[in-house]
């Protein structure tokens, strides 16, 4: 019997195709552990949000201002405690099952998606807690997208140790857990904006992140107002983690080569843009092309700040093209399927600004429209599906209030 302690990640929206209502998907869920792990003993189930950004691309690596929102798709974990110290974590859409004792967990990475709740739970055991458990990873969030499939799963793990293990931690506890877990086991050169628009979300709201000292508030956005639709392009590379970490090496580059002339400057961002201007022609061009989109990012995200709290949201819509446009030119991350998205949807009325979201490469855009415009939606679809011969999957988001336990079963 499935006992509900919340209200679960509801689909909020209507015309979202192909997301199934999330009560249901949670005893999907639940009977899919039950399938995996055997009947028996007291079940919980968890959901972490993924995430979109809205402003401030590819600047929480270079210590700048960043505007995600938590999105009401994401990980569910069912979890169940053993009597031993054996973790044993599997996932709905990979076969095979990956185990350890929490006396030894593992000292390296597989290269494998377990790698990340690996690395939170082998974090979170030398708090000499608890007991082994038997974790089914799901959900409706689709990986290598763009939303954040990892920062879900690592807070969302450290949110249901947390309450398996009774561990008391904090939100930002959580979030360091997640960060250490990414950074330090899986060694991925991520920046922290994920991990905190996941563990610090609250809905209706978009997450203020300033990345050089991680203060945050949240900033109003009203759903009865505009609406977020996400339009993925299916497109996923192969490569994309490579050519990521080559952009956080540019941009470091870049900060190298101007700290001489901003000597107070603790990272790009702080790079004042008339030092640009007057030293940028020392930087290779490939470098003086990052730093140019960091630094106009910068700007550009503080002018979308204060739009969002003037209530201007056309004007935050024309910084959103603004920051695509720089993306696709100075930052090179967009491909021809994001750069067609976005440039049919600006070109609908209703619609305020879209941009790729995420690192790009691939992956999907973020599109902010009034409501009611909804079926300009339709129109754009159409419109990419005439010049790449298929459709691209494109639906609204709610925002979310971060990760909770939603219910326990007792079998
Ligand atoms: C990826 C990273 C984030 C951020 C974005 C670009 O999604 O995980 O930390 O750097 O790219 O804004």
């Amino acid at each position: 019997m499935l006992e509900a302690m919340e209200g679960p990640a509801s689909t909020r929206g209507g015309g979202v195709a192909g997301v199934a209502p999330a009560a249901q998907a949670l005893e999907e869920h639940v009977r899919s552990f039950e399938r995996a792990f055997g009947r028996g003993g007291s079940v919980r189930a968890f959901f972490s949000p993924g995430r979109v950004n809205l402003m401030g691309a590819h600047l929480d690596y270079n210590g700048g201002p960043v505007m995600p929102m938590a999105i009401d798709r994401g990980t569910f974990l069912a979890v169940r405690e053993r009597s031993d110290d054996q973790v044993r974590l599997r996932s709905t859409s990979e076969e095979g099952e990956f185990r350890f004792h929490l006396a030894s967990p593992p000292a390296s990475r597989a290269g494998r998606w377990s790698d990340y709740p690996s690395g939170v739970i082998r974090g979170l055991a030398v708090r000499g807690a608890g007991r082994g458990l038997e974790i089914l990873f799901g959900g409706n969030l689709p990986v290598g997208a763009g939303l954040s499939s990892s920062a879900s799963i690592c807070v969302g793990t450290a949110f249901a140790l947390d309450r398996v293990w009774d561990l008391g931690l904090g939100p930002h506890e959580r979030v360091q857990a997640a960060l250490d877990a990414e950074r330090g086991f899986v060694g991925v050169l991520c920046g922290i904006m994920d991990p905190y628009a996941v563990g610090l979300a609250r809905p209706g709201h978009l997450l203020w992140l300033d990345c050089k000292d991680a203060s945050w508030e949240h900033l109003p956005i009203d759903p009865g107002v505009a609406r977020v639709a996400v339009a993925d392009t299916l497109v996923r590379r192969e490569l994309a983690q490579g050519a990521f970490n080559q952009r956080v090496e540019e941009a470091s580059l870049a900060f190298r080569g101007l700290r001489r002339h901003a000597p107070e400057a603790t990272c790009l961002r702080d790079v004042g843009l008339e030092v640009l201007e007057r030293h940028g022609g020392d930087l290779e061009p490939t470098l003086r092309a990052r730093a140019t989109h960091v630094l106009h990012e910068v700007r550009r995200t503080f002018q979308a700040r204060e739009a969002l709290l003037a209530g201007d949201l056309p004007s935050f819509g024309r910084r959103m093209l603004e920051s695509h446009a720089s993306l696709r030119d100075l930052y090179d991350v967009s491909v021809p399927e994001l750069d067609c998205l976005v440039e049919s949807a600006a070109a609908e009325s209703g619609v305020l600004g879209a941009r790729l979201t995420g690192a790009g490469f691939g992956g999907c855009a973020v599109i902010l429209l009034e409501r009611g415009a909804e079926p300009a939606l339709d129109r754009v679809r159409e419109r990419f599906a005439r010049r790449f011969g298929r459709e691209p999957r494109i639906e609204l988001f709610g925002g979310d209030s971060g990760p909770r336990e939603l219910a326990t079963s007792e079998s």
